[in-house]
């Protein structure tokens, strides 16, 4: 008898963990307070990426910026105040766009449910949708995330790994978060959508090493390619980061960095850990065999970081600039 009650004890306590999703996100949280937000969410985000292709990058990457300043809890979305600088006006923002369609899908969400939908959560499945609309992968996003109150940008320059970070600080940065190698080359496939600014790369195409030469770690016939696009003091130039596909989500990064045409030293750098190559490899092997369900997942580890739950922790911003 007893032992049978403490065989129903922890049955329970097997089940609550496993529809409880790490640090009390899950699935379906608004099902009973708003129970259309991902209908929503998904239409509206749809309509800006449909009629505007170049901002599922833009809005993918806002997310992952989200996360690893202050957790997931939507403070990269707050503006500056007169007393402290928002991570939007910190340097790695460089070019974050997209915070006009957050607050659209916001608004379209408050009106049906108002006050009960965090910023930090729309962020999430807006990034989700926009990589399926890009015909990528699409994966459950756990909620229940609050909205922090606090935006600084001295801790986004101190948390977002720059571009010319090599592997081990790659690896360091990512495990801080909780993240790990594995996670990294398969985030890092991000950059199969998007564009980047000439500036974030213009260091490895010009006198890399004081010997008016180019980063021995990049294809020579790219950097030549590359050298003609952007100026050494180019700031304004886009450039492709997956040319030819770079609006569409695909497992075509990897072909890319194995071929050396990473365009970053930190795309490159995947290259110099013996177990993330392997990984490169067998996608490029297998035409990304596991890639989409490999990013489904690490991105929903990511969209765990450090984020505030329960009663007492953050808000649910009204406006998702501002804190109520
Ligand atoms: C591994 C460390 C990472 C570094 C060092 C890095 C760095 C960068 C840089 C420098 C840019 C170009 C910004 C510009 O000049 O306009 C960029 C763009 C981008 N990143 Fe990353 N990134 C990293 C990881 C990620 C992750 C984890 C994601 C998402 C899963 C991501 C998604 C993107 C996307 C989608 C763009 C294109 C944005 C656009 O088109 O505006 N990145 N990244
Ligand atoms: C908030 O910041 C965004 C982006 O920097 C800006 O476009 C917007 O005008 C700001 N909103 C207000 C009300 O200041
Ligand atoms: C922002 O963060 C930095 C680094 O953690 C800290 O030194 C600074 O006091 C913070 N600024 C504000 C206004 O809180
Ligand atoms: C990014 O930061 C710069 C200052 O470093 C600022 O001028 C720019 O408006 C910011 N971009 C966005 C989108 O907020
Ligand atoms: C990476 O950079 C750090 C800091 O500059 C340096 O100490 C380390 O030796 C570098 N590691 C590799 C593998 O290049
Ligand atoms: C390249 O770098 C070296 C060492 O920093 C410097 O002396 C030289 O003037 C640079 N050359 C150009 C063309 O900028």
């Amino acid at each position: 008898m007893a032992l049978t009650k403490h065989f129903l004890v922890v049955f329970a306590l097997l089940l609550v963990s496993n529809i409880c999703d790490g640090q009390g996100l899950k699935l379906g949280y608004y099902r009973k307070t708003c129970s259309k937000v991902e209908a929503i969410v998904k239409k509206e985000t749809t309509k800006i990426i449909t009629t505007a292709p170049t901002l599922a990058a833009p809005l993918l990457r806002m997310h992952f910026h989200d996360c690893f300043v202050r957790g997931c809890d939507g403070s990269v979305l707050l503006n500056s105040t007169r007393t402290t600088q928002a991570e939007k006006d910190a340097v790695p923002n460089q070019s974050l766009r997209g915070f006009g369609s957050v607050d659209r899908v916001k608004s379209a969400v408050e009106k049906k449910c108002p006050g009960v939908v965090s910023c930090a959560d729309i962020l999430a499945l807006v990034a989700r949708d926009a990589v399926s609309v890009l015909k990528g992968p699409f994966w459950k996003v756990p909620l229940g995330r609050k909205d922090g109150k606090v935006s600084n940008a001295t801790e986004a320059l101190n948390n977002l790994p720059p571009p010319f970070f090599n592997i081990t600080q790659l690896k360091a940065s990512f495990a801080s978060k909780g993240l790990n190698a594995k996670d990294l080359v398969v985030l890092s496939g991000g950059h199969t959508i998007g564009t980047s600014h000439c500036s974030s790369f213009t260091n490895r195409l010009y006198n890399f090493t004081g010997r008016g030469d180019s980063d021995p770690a990049l294809d020579s016939n790219y950097a030549t390619r590359l050298r003609r696009k952007c100026s050494p003091t180019d700031v304004r130039t886009l450039v492709e980061m997956d040319p030819g596909s770079f609006k569409t989500f695909d497992e075509d990064y990897f072909a890319l960095v194995a071929k050396r045409r990473g365009l970053f030293t930190s795309d490159s750098a995947l290259l110099d850990d013996a177990q993330i190559r392997a990984y490169i490899n067998r996608q490029v092997a297998t035409k990304g065999s596991t890639f989409f369900k490999d990013f489904a997942d690490s991105m929903v580890k990511m969209g765990k970081i450090g984020v505030l739950t329960g009663k007492n922790a953050g808000e649910i911003r009204k406006r998702c600039a501002f804190v109520n």
